[in-house]
């Protein structure tokens, strides 16, 4: 803008408005921006990812939002204009041949994408937040392929490599995976060790839809087995496994989800414990901070509790974990606790 316009127009909105209260208003809404920013920016990556063309981008060659919409029949104009809008704000270049993604764009989708998908898998609840403060919160779940997917690809980046380790220090070959998500933990082990079998159960059709997919692709053949059951209907467990044929439980992430019945953890645990005893059982969990810590952490943290205090999942303090695994009846070999990312992990026997 040339300085002789900006004069004039400073002029007459100094006039008309007041110049503090123009500056004051700039100033708010240059405050007001990240904040909406983020939240199209988000919504505009997501849905890239969600049709294919983010990993096509990743691919590095130029892309052109037209071919790509023409050859899968959807909308060019509007795949154009998320494309126009992340180019706004840096994501992606416009390039002769068509969008590539910036430096920034790629970093921001590489170990985010968990976050990303986590957070994907919490939209349902996020965008109908106004209705579950007026307590209706019918037919509001979150998103559990979502959930599976980004857990899992979160997982791989800290917490599964420390896992594995834990697991295989142990000499553990046989391992059943209560609430395996999308199998990536499973598939790490059966790759650092070649007479290491995994069977994993989840109860969501999505989230083994996921895994089917990884399995498919680890090339791992004839190691890894899933089957769509409720952790709790033990019973059904027991037909499936016998006594002895587990040498490890593993569970990640998948008890907090119970803790508003603790004793239902505990009771379950315990019959866990009795049937396959002297398995080992590693479980991993995330446990609260202080709230002070919480408002201080530029991890995802904060978004990660919100998300499971607006779904009515408890995430406890450490202590308690440590009194739900005694409460059952275990004996705790080793314990590895992370502040830094509010994770702990325990081996109990
Ligand atoms: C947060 S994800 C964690 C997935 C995986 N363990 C990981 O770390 O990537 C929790 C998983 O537990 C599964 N789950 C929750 N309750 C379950 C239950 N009662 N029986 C079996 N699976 C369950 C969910 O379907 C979901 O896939």
């Amino acid at each position: 803008m040339r300085l002789v316009d900006m004069l004039r127009e400073g002029r007459i909105l100094a006039r008309a408005v007041g110049l503090g209260r123009v500056l004051r208003s700039k100033r708010r809404h240059q405050q007001a921006k990240p904040i909406l920013r983020g939240y199209h920016t988000y919504k505009a990556i997501q849905a890239l990812s969600e049709i294919g063309f983010l990993d096509e981008l990743k691919k590095g060659e130029p892309l052109s939002s037209e071919g790509f919409a023409s050859s899968r029949n959807m909308n060019q104009d509007v795949l154009k204009a998320v494309c126009r809008y992340l180019e706004g704000v840096g994501v992606l270049m416009r390039l002769d041949r068509g969008y590539a993604l910036s430096e920034f764009g790629f970093e921001i989708t590489e170990e985010p994408r968990g976050m990303f998908n986590l957070t994907r898998a919490y939209t349902p609840l996020v965008d109908n937040l106004t209705e579950l403060i007026r307590g209706n919160n019918d037919g509001l779940e979150r998103d559990i392929g979502y959930v599976a997917r980004g857990s899992g690809e979160l997982g791989e980046q800290i917490p599964f490599p420390v896992l594995r380790d834990i697991v295989l220090e142990r000499g553990s070959k046989k391992v059943l995976d209560l609430g395996c998500g999308d199998m990536r933990f499973p598939i790490m082990l059966c790759r650092a060790d070649g007479n290491v079998v995994v069977y994993g159960i989840d109860k969501d059709e999505n989230a083994l839809r996921e895994a089917e997919r990884n399995i498919r692709n680890a090339d791992l053949d004839g190691r890894l087995f899933t089957t769509q059951a409720d952790m709790f209907d033990l019973d059904k467990l027991k037909k499936r496994f016998e006594k002895g044929q587990i040498d490890c439980l593993v569970a990640i992430d998948v008890f907090h989800e119970y803790m508003n019945n603790p004793n239902a953890v505990i009771g379950l645990l315990r019959d866990y414990r009795n049937y396959f005893h002297p398995a080992d059982f590693v479980i991993g969990e995330m446990f609260s901070q202080p709230k002070r810590e919480l408002a201080r952490m530029p991890s995802a943290t904060l978004e990660h509790i919100f998300h499971h205090e607006i779904s009515g999942q408890q995430v406890v303090p450490l202590e308690n974990w440590r009194y739900v695994y005694c409460a059952a009846g275990f004996t705790t070999l080793d314990e590895k606790v992370f502040t830094s990312f509010g994770h702990c992990y325990h081996v109990l026997q």
